[in-house]
Formats: C-alpha cells, structure tokens, sequence
C-alpha cells in the first residue's frame, strides 16, 4: 500500500519534504496523461464531500472536476446547502459525512474547523483553504514554477504584499519544503508569523532553501525568478484603508520586475493565485478603486497581461495538483515512480 494512504492534507508540514516533491512530479506527471485524454479511474466510485464555508472558483472546480476524471463522485456542500455553521457542530457533522462519504475537502475560515473534521471524521481531509494555510495552492504552484524552469532546487520565489496570509504562510514553508529560495516581501506589520518562519526555517535547514523576509524591495526582488503576490485583503476581513496604505508600494509593477535583473533573459515568471485586482472589471474592484483612486492594486493590468504572467498556467495545475493529492491519498494501488 502507498504510504500516503489514508492521510489528511490539511497543512505542507503534514507531508514530509520527500512526499511535497513527489506530489509535485505526480501532479506533472497526471497533467501529461491528461493532454492525453488518459484518466485512470484511481478513485472509482468513491464519494468525496465538498465542503464550501468561503467562496471558491478554482478550488471548488478543481477538485470537482479532477474528482470526476479520477471516476469519484463529488457532492458539493455549500454553506447555505447544510446545516454546520448554522446549528450542526463540526464535529457531529464530521461523524455523518463519515459515514457516508469516502473523503471530505474542507474551505472555511478556522484551521480548528479542518482539523476537527479530520478528527471526527475517520476519513482523509484536505485542506482547500482556511485563514491559516491554503496547501492545495502550493503543490500547483510548485507544478508551475518546475513546468517553466525544468528544476526547482537553486530559484528563487519573492513574494510581495500581505506576507500573513493563508497563501503568504503556505507559500513560505512549501518553498523551504522544495528547497526553493524564497523572500518574503512586506511591510513589518505583515511580515509571517514567527511560528510559521521557525517552521520554514527548519525545513530550509533540511533543504538548502535560503529564507529572507524584508521590508526593502530591492533585497527580496535580487535575482528573483518568480514574482508573486496575493490580494491584500483576504475573504473575511475587509480593512481596504489600512491595507492599502501600507502596501502600495508592494505592488507588482514593472519596477519591481526590474528588480529582479531578469527582464530579458527569460528567467522570470509571474504568478498570482487569483482572484487578481488588477483592472476595473469586477464590482468589489470598482468600489475600491473608485473610494481609494486607484485603478489596479496588488498587481497591475500591464504585468498581468505581460509575456512573464503564468497565472492561468497556475490556475489548471490546481486541478492536476489536487488529482495527485486524491489519488495519493485516496487511491488503494500503488502510486507511480516518476
Ligand atoms: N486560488 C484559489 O484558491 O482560488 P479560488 O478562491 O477561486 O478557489
Ligand atoms: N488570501 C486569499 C486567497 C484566495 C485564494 C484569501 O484568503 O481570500
């Protein structure tokens, strides 16, 4: 039986250094046989509950559509559609979908939530994004960077703008995972919590990683290769005045590409793990920017739009991703050498 059989996935650090890599080659590996029209139903008839506290688009479509190819059966468990988080607990819930459903995704606000229903639950539980960590988002953006760089080992990944966050926090400790460079770009009051750097620190240790968080743009953008962010203000709060005095000047911009010192030799990507702020197109965008006088924000149309933006790319892995981590987790037979 493959040793990831029967995990719950429901942060990096419940994977080891070597299972993170290997998921990153199978979800490669998946994405392949699928521009083939291979998929091998792995999960045959299994009933994978989905469970939907925040929005989602990608993670809910990935998991939902690589659940299909895998031969499961996903259900979709929207917050208005149960009873938890009106008068069910977490974990009498927990016990019913358990019972009756081979997995369980779980996107919400409390890491304690994920936690409690994978251990209420008997089943494997993953993590489709809470406040804390967002783990499903960084085995595909591994995927991204290894599909344009062939390697991952020796890059180097900045990161600019809100570096507590869900993704901020995930991205920092998969890269130290992966043995990726990594730098952390933000103001102080935003800069990763110090259990979570410790944690990352101690994978670097192990990997060879390089961590640098700062405030100074020009250090963590030296010799990027990937340039990322995230929206500076994530589902559940909504401090647009405070975010966006403090992290103007972390936006992705052509001046902080040019800091990387990789304009023109084809060493440098952009990633976002969307949704994007970055034109006047949606509604939440338009009231922002039209209150703040401002026309874009965590990153601008022109990088977005540029021949370095890989955020589409990022998007489909999430589904090629999230089908190794079901297949790995779920699936009885053995899991490839790749
Ligand atoms: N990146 C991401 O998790 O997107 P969704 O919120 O659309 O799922
Ligand atoms: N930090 C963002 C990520 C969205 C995918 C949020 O939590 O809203």
């Amino acid at each position: 039986q493959n040793q990831f059989y029967g995990k719950s996935i429901l942060k990096e650090t419940d994977l080891s250094v070597n299972e993170l890599n290997y998921l990153v080659d199978y979800g490669l590996h998946l994405k392949r046989l699928a521009k083939q029209n291979i998929h091998t139903k792995l999960l045959a008839d299994k009933n994978i509950a989905l469970i939907f506290e925040k929005n989602s688009t990608r993670t809910m479509s990935a998991f939902t559509t690589a659940a299909n190819e895998l031969g499961a059966h996903p259900v979709f468990l929207g917050k208005d559609e149960i009873h938890l988080f009106h008068k069910e607990s977490i974990e009498d819930t927990a016990k019913v979908l358990g019972s009756m459903y081979d997995a369980i995704e779980f996107r919400g606000f409390r890491q304690s939530s994920v936690e409690a229903l994978a251990k209420y639950s008997g089943v494997p539980v993953w993590n489709g994004l809470t406040d804390d960590w967002h783990p499903t988002q960084t085995i595909p953006d591994l995927m991204t960077i290894k599909e344009n760089f062939g390697h991952l080992s020796g890059l180097k990944v900045a990161y600019l703008g809100d570096g507590r966050n869900n993704v901020a926090h995930s991205l920092l400790v998969g890269c130290a995972m992966a043995g990726v460079n990594v730098a952390i770009v933000s103001p102080e009051s935003l800069q990763p919590a110090a259990e979570v750097l410790e944690i990352a620190q101690g994978y670097a240790k192990e990997t060879g990683a390089e961590i640098t968080i700062t405030s100074d743009l020009a250090t963590g953008l030296k010799d990027a290769n990937v340039v990322t962010t995230d929206v500076w203000v994530s589902m559940g709060e909504d401090n647009w005045k405070e975010r966006i005095d403090l992290l103007l000047p972390y936006q992705v911009n052509m001046n902080a590409l040019a800091m990387t010192g990789h304009l023109d030799d084809g060493q440098l990507i952009v990633l976002h793990c969307l949704p994007a702020f970055h034109d006047l197109r949606t509604e939440v965008g338009k009231e922002v920017y039209v209150k703040y006088g401002l026309k874009e924000m965590e990153i601008t149309d022109e990088v977005f739009q540029s021949q370095y933006g890989r955020q589409f790319d990022e998007a489909e892995n999430r589904k090629h991703g999230i089908k190794a981590m079901m297949a790995a987790t779920l699936g009885t037979q053995f899991i490839p050498k790749i």
